[in-house]
């Protein structure tokens, strides 16, 4: 079986390439397709993330010569929370709708994880939301408003120093899913020779951590110059300021201070208008295209193949929609039969371990039962007993009555009283001059004159 290249190779292969004689008209496709950009219009969702405070807005404002509302953030929110607005901007005959997301708050807490990843999953949640959208059997993606982020802004404190964890830990958590420029912010605060050294640890830093920062493309030859030059210049060092101030004749943006104006356009002042000719000017289509291509399709890869999917089967065989379907049903079915055979084995054990359970609870109410009946059984036994004897105490006393009735003038000594006297149970003992008979009956002795 001939694999996917292959076959594109075959099929090339069998195309003709042909001359025409005259004229067609398919030469207009490339002014087709600007026409309809332009009707459609454009679209470019770009994320700032900074800490609170760092020249975020300013800096947007100032890229866009624009005032958008933006509301100051407090330092003490519990967590980073992604604030998105969408705006319709247009420039000759081209309108762009343009989405500023800002973080709020971030790095103004402890934990760091809770800092990125807010912005991790924001990020996912846009990509999710079209993969839902292509994948609807009614898809309405021609005027779907795509939110997907196309480039993320990342502003890093003009410390002089190095990169901070947090900064270090959301690249990394970002530079798989979005097209990371970073800025070095409020660039007027830091000297000419300090921000040279400070571009070079940051680059070095990022690229010990293996952070993949966003490259300007340099495989269009109209292009590759200006954007090599470029990538040199990274990160670019930008200040931000809607401030008009006069300088000489004219009137430029710029920030005023005692010792004198820090020009946001003037290059050898800062990167800004190097941010605004690669950003807007020569590379937001590209941006545009990368998240797609790249970011974009890796979700969906993942996604998929999460979800079961794979364009080959088992020995490299290409494996169409239906086929993964019917592979995946009954895999399914296989699965939930396993599943129900599990739950009856464990049903019968639970069965059996019940009534295991039930049969020991038997047998000791058995026994117990059994030694209560024996218990029972004795002193039944023993009441028998006394009974008997009482019976037979009775009877005695009533003979000792009648025999005490017989003889009113003799008495009579307990048993207890008679310890010394020996047996045989008839006796004749001599006392007081008299003769005595004693007899021994039924726990008492009985005297009586001899003879009487
Ligand atoms: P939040 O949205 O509240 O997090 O702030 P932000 O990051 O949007 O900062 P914002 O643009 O509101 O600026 C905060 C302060 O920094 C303001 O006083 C700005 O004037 C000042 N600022 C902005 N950009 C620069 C800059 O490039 N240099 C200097 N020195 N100050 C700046
Ligand atoms: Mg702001």
């Amino acid at each position: 079986m001939a694999s996917c290249d292959e076959v594109r190779q075959l099929k090339k292969e069998h195309t003709r390439s042909l001359s025409m004689c005259g004229h067609v008209g398919f030469e207009s496709l490339p002014d087709q397709l600007v026409d309809r950009s332009i009707e459609q219009g454009f679209c470019f969702n770009i994320l700032c993330v900074g800490e609170t405070g760092i020249g975020k807005s300013t800096l947007i404002n100032t890229l866009f010569n624009t005032h958008f509302e933006e509301l100051e953030s407090s330092h003490f929110y519990p967590c980073v929370r992604l604030r998105a607005q969408t705006y319709e901007l247009q420039e000759s005959n081209v309108r762009l709708k343009l989405t500023i997301v800002n973080t709020v708050g971030f790095g103004d807490q402890i934990n760091k994880e809770d800092s990125y990843q807010p912005i991790v999953d924001y990020i996912d949640d846009q990509f999710e939301a079209y993969l839902q959208e292509e994948l609807k059997i009614k898809r309405a993606l021609f005027n779907y408003h795509d939110s997907r982020i196309h480039v993320c802004l990342y502003f890093i404190a003009p410390t002089g120093h190095s990169l901070r964890t947090l900064d270090l830990l959301t690249m990394k958590s970002l530079d798989s899913k979005v097209n990371i420029i970073p800025l070095i912010a409020k660039a007027d605060t830091i000297s000419k020779s300090e921000l040279q050294k400070f571009k070079m640890k940051l680059m070095s830093e990022l690229v010990i951590n293996g952070v993949q920062i966003y490259q300007f493309p340099t495989d269009d030859d109209t292009t590759a110059k200006i954007n090599g030059a470029m990538n040199g210049h990274l990160p670019f060092a930008v200040v931000g300021s809607m401030d008009e101030i006069k300088v000489g004749n004219k009137m430029v943006k710029g920030r005023q201070y005692p010792w004198g104006i820090v020009q946001v356009e003037n290059e050898n002042h800062c990167d800004f208008v190097k941010l605004r000719e690669m950003l807007i000017c020569t590379n937001m289509e590209d941006l545009r295209e990368q998240t797609h291509m790249r970011h974009y399709e890796l979700y969906r890869r993942c996604k998929l193949q999460e979800m079961g999917f794979a364009d080959m089967g088992p020995e490299n065989k290409p494996l169409s929609l239906q086929e993964t379907y019917e592979a995946k049903r009954h895999e399914f079915c296989g699965e939930r039969q396993r599943k129900e055979e599990q739950m009856k084995q464990m049903f019968v054990q639970r069965v059996k371990e019940k009534e295991a359970i039930l049969k020991e609870a038997e047998r000791e109410l058995q026994a117990k039962f059994e030694h209560l009946k024996r218990l029972h059984q004795e002193e039944r036994m023993k009441l028998e007993d006394r009974r008997r004897v009482l019976e037979e105490e009775s009877i005695a006393f009533a003979k000792r009555k009648a025999t005490c009735e017989l003889f009113p003038n003799q008495s009579f000594l307990t048993a207890a009283e008679q310890h010394s006297i020996p047996s045989p149970s008839t006796n004749i003992f001599k006392s007081s001059g008299l003769i005595l008979k004693t007899v021994w009956l039924d726990n008492c002795f009985y005297f009586s004159q001899f003879p009487s």
